[in-house]
């Protein structure tokens, strides 16, 4: 293909072409084909680096997680606020994260597309093989982004969708926006509630409106660092995580009794990095979110005290507490401690204080509630009850338990004239995949196809292209 023609309208959304939408989160990158359900490749952000043979080596996907090879160190090429940082490695995960399960022989470089049984050991460190064919040279690619996703950073992914992948056709969309069409909204409140953030944004008729547009880094791993700091503090005695990768076995034991296990041990020159640890130990954390923790349903905060004179605390304490085992065995049940440790996203004073914590104190403009009334107010008067009759709710972690209803209390307290609707996918794919689900919708659509910037475009306008295209 002469890559300086503007790609043909019938090699979007046509029956040979599929475009490839990639979603990268910070805590996963999701890619797949736009028209399907969801995305056939998930992969972590997270990749891996150690030294063999004296040189560096690189681990991608999922393997990241597999083998605790001497001296690997976990990385995430995304920052805190979600915004990329290494764009070398943002580029290799990324490019992973299709070229291992959608493109396939396409692969620029197909050492390490993961279609070759090629062990790590044999692979070259120059990962740059040049090859004539690039990854995406017969995909349209779009690609999503925060809301506040800066200038330069909108413009360095363009230059490496066009001039590193080769694709013929490039957009990029706001997360939120896509999440709002995902739920087959184009107006719409959307509260994600990620990994690395949680985020408000206003969409009005299929476009986001900036200026009302807020984060704070109160997500998932923000949640994670709490039950962090309530293991520390637990009682009858503080918990450690230990990973399954250092327990050789272990023997049952009766709730809140010492863990009776056998730990595998390696020595300083074999072992893998803290952050190996730390990532695995992550894992573990998500599962004890799936199962135990939830949310203070409401009415009010959990520090106040209901109708009938009963504190909220009070009645926590007596609702029937959650069982959960960890990898060495130890288990115990969670009682009113699963609602604390996430009653921070609304109240900012109800923060488990931990000063080993690389969280800090949150304040109360970060919580959610406070997050949804800026973003109000950062929009025209007349669109807000129009926002607030269309809320949708997206992101892994926002399948906390007990989230919606909640959210649904805080809202109507907020904003007791117009009608509140919340919006949330009960299918947890859709409630993980959702900006992904919309891109997939939007990229398939046959009038999108004038919305895709060609190489032709791109060449002729620079990078800044997108800026104009991808309001
Ligand atoms: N069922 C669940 N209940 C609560 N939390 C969950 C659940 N499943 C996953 N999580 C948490 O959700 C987070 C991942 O969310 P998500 O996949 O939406 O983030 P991301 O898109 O990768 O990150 P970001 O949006 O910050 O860039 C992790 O912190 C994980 O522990
Ligand atoms: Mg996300």
């Amino acid at each position: 293909m002469n890559s300086s023609n503007p790609p043909q309208a019938g090699e979007y959304g046509g029956d040979e072409v599929s475009a490839i939408v990639l979603d990268p989160g910070y805590s996963t990158t999701r890619a797949g084909f736009a028209g399907e359900d969801a995305p056939k490749s998930l992969i972590p952000t997270y990749y891996g680096k150690y030294n063999a043979d004296g040189q560096e080596k690189l681990v991608f996907g999922d393997d990241v997680f597999v083998t605790p090879r001497p001296g690997l160190s976990i990385y995430n090429p995304i920052g805190k606020d979600g915004i990329v940082e290494d764009w070398d490695m943002a580029e290799k995960v990324w490019e992973y994260s299709f070229t291992s399960r959608l493109t396939g022989a396409k692969a620029s470089n197909p050492l390490h597309n993961g279609l070759n049984d090629i062990s790590n050991d044999e692979l070259p460190t120059d990962m740059e093989v040049e090859s004539d064919e690039k990854p995406l040279a017969d995909s349209p690619l779009l690609m999503t982004e925060p809301g506040w996703n800066p200038v330069k950073a909108r413009e360095k992914t363009i230059e490496i969708a066009m001039e590193k992948w080769g694709t013929p056709a490039f957009y990029l969309a706001r997360s939120g926006v896509l999440a709002a069409f995902a739920s087959g909204k184009a107006s719409a409140l959307v509260i994600d509630i990620g990994a690395s953030n949680i985020s408000i944004t206003p969409v009005h008729d299929g476009m986001i409106l900036k200026r009302g547009v807020q984060h704070s880094p109160l997500g998932g791993d923000y949640i994670s660092s709490q039950i962090r700091a309530l293991f520390k503090k637990n009682s009858p005695q503080p918990i450690t995580i230990t990973p399954h990768y250092l327990i050789s076995s272990k023997t049952a034991v009766e709730a809140g009794q010492p863990p009776q296990a056998k730990y595998k041990t390696f020595p300083a020159e074999k072992a893998p990095d803290a952050t190996y640890r730390a990532l695995l130990e992550e894992r573990t954390l998500s599962e004890f979110k799936e199962c135990v923790v939830q949310v203070w349903p409401g009415p009010n905060k959990l520090s106040a005290t209901g109708p009938t004179g009963v504190s909220n605390e009070e009645m926590a304490r007596s609702s029937p507490g959650r069982p959960f085992e960890f990898p060495d065995g130890y288990n115990q049940l969670f009682g009113a401690d699963r609602f604390r440790v996430v009653e921070s996203l609304f109240d900012a004073k109800a923060a488990i204080l931990d000063s080993d914590s690389s969280f800090p104190t949150p304040t109360q403009a970060q919580t959610l509630p406070e997050l949804i009334k800026a973003s109000l107010s950062g929009v025209d008067v007349d669109i807000r009850p129009h926002l607030l009759g269309n809320v949708v709710v997206t992101g892994a972690s926002s399948l906390l338990y007990g989230f919606t209803d909640r959210l649904n209390h805080e809202l109507m307290q907020l904003f007791p004239g117009p009608r509140v609707r919340i919006s949330a996918p009960g299918n947890t794919g859709e409630r993980r995949f959702g900006s992904w689900i919309g891109g997939s919708i939007l990229a398939s659509l046959g009038t999108f196809h004038q919305m895709w910037i060609s190489k032709k475009e791109y060449d002729e306008h620079g990078a800044n292209i997108v800026e104009k295209r991808c309001k």
